[in-house]
């Protein structure tokens, strides 16, 4: 099977054409038959002359061990050679303290807007927020991509982070070392750290959202008396199968390493797996797949039911991010103010919204928008949705046409210049609480 210049594998066990269904299974799949070494992972030769290689994305000693063996057309050091620095200002990294911005409020931003320059994966990145150390392995960054140009014969990678790719516009095609994966809005994309990828644009112009995580893999949440089942279900992630291009011409690669992007050239694709082995792999996941658990009699639980994936920081309970998801469900509590209620939190909250109206803010924040609630400021309801909430009539009422997302860290949140200067920020968003008015005049039972 030939797609987008990869050879794939087909594969007859793939539930989803080309793609493979299990959260952190141990997959195996090649693109040509007997690719795969059979009962052994380092033969004295490899079949169809490959090099056998593993790609470990834990230390060798976790528990368990995260790695995929690859049976390649050359070893990755033969797609890595001398490399120099360049500078791509709009991508930052943690710690990234502009003396000139100010991090400490409640900001929401319109839609960054398309341009009409060339922008890849990597020269369209455009850093909103970090958090922690890149250095050190903790903390992330959170972006909004714009991208209208695929990138060809040029390949990246990042040895800083994992990257999770929230679209919001547009099609994408992450054509890895490990296959293709192809993302629409309403899906996801997780693309582990060290993996080298192409993207490429199948419909543009392309926008969306990117978490950056600096430490400690995503993981599914553990549901506690909530079971085995509902939230996010392994079976509905999915590992691409095999693919690989054995195509020589002049080549670059990208490697974002310690914060800094280097390049080095190379005279071959990269993309050269032609089967492998593993539980380390790049995913997608459609978030209509969520299945949501609530109150069914009254209250409103806390936004953590509705986590997605969590990347672990070393203290139990205390996520380095968590990736929750608000998306489409009845609301059935009674006598209950239903919105999310007031609140100051030690997490920071970066959220996104996919399409539709979210129910706390019902102006002000629109698809391909983003707001920042930081370490231990106030928000809320605005005044409209404060008050509709308190006086609704009570019955089984539908949340339709809601999708959005946040970005939880336990690191407070620093802008960028980009998102204190440039980005479309509303400055009259601290605003939307100003009409709140004091209720109280001391009558017991006034409500
Ligand atoms: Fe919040």
């Amino acid at each position: 099977m030939k797609h987008s210049g990869l050879t794939v594998a087909d594969d007859g066990n793939a539930i989803s054409k080309g793609y493979m269904p299990g959260w952190a299974n141990d997959f195996e799949t090649e693109a040509l038959p007997g690719a795969l070494p059979i009962g052994m992972n380092s033969p004295q030769r490899c079949n169809y002359g490959l090099y056998g290689e593993q790609l470990s994305g834990t230390a060798f000693t976790a528990n368990p061990p995260e790695r995929t063996w690859c049976y390649r057309i050359r070893p990755s050091v033969k797609h890595s050679h001398r490399y120099e620095k360049i500078d791509l200002p709009y991508w930052k990294s943690a710690p990234c303290i502009d003396p000139d911005v100010i991090s400490l409020g409640q900001y929401r931003w319109d839609p960054v807007e398309h341009t009409d320059k060339p922008l890849t994966w990597v020269t369209g990145m455009r850093t909103m927020t970090t958090a922690g150390d890149v250095n050190t392995q903790v903390g992330m960054a959170s972006h909004v991509y714009l991208v209208n140009t695929s990138m060809v014969d040029d390949y990246f990678f990042s040895a800083d982070s994992e990257l999770l790719v929230v679209p919001q516009e547009g099609r994408l095609r992450f054509a890895t070392e490990l296959g293709i994966i192809d993302v629409e809005p309403k899906e996801i994309a997780i693309i582990p750290r060290g993996l080298v990828y192409r993207v490429e644009v199948l419909e543009g112009p392309c926008r969306g959202f990117v978490c950056e995580n600096y430490g400690q893999k995503f993981e599914l949440p553990g549901r506690g008396p909530i079971g085995a089942n509902c939230m996010a279900n392994p079976r509905d992630f999915k590992a691409p199968v095999a693919a690989y291009e054995d195509r020589e011409v002049p080549s670059t690669v990208t490697m974002k390493w310690c914060g800094q992007f280097h390049v080095t050239k190379i005279n071959q694709s990269p993309l050269d797996v032609v089967a492998w082995h593993g539980n380390y792999a790049p995913y997608k996941y459609d978030l209509r797949a969520y299945c949501p658990v609530g109150a069914i009699l009254f209250d409103h639980p806390d936004p953590s039911i509705f986590t997605v994936l969590t990347a672990p920081s070393g203290h139990p309970g205390t996520a380095n991010i968590d990736f929750v998801l608000f998306r489409e469900r009845w609301m059935v509590m009674e006598d209950t103010f239903r919105p999310p209620w007031y609140h100051k939190n030690i997490m920071s909250e970066l959220m996104g919204n996919i399409y539709g109206q979210y129910d706390a803010k019902p102006q002000g924040f629109v698809p391909g928008g983003m707001s920042l609630h930081n370490m231990m400021l106030p928000h809320g309801p605005d005044k409209e949705a404060f008050e509709k909430a308190s006086n609704a009539n009570l019955g089984p009422d539908k949340l339709d046409n809601t999708m959005s997302f946040m970005f939880e860290t336990r690191f407070p949140q620093h802008l960028t210049g980009f998102a204190a200067k440039e980005a479309p920020l509303q400055d009259d968003y601290i605003d939307c609480w100003t009409d709140i008015e004091k209720k109280f005049d001391g009558t017991p039972g006034k409500k």
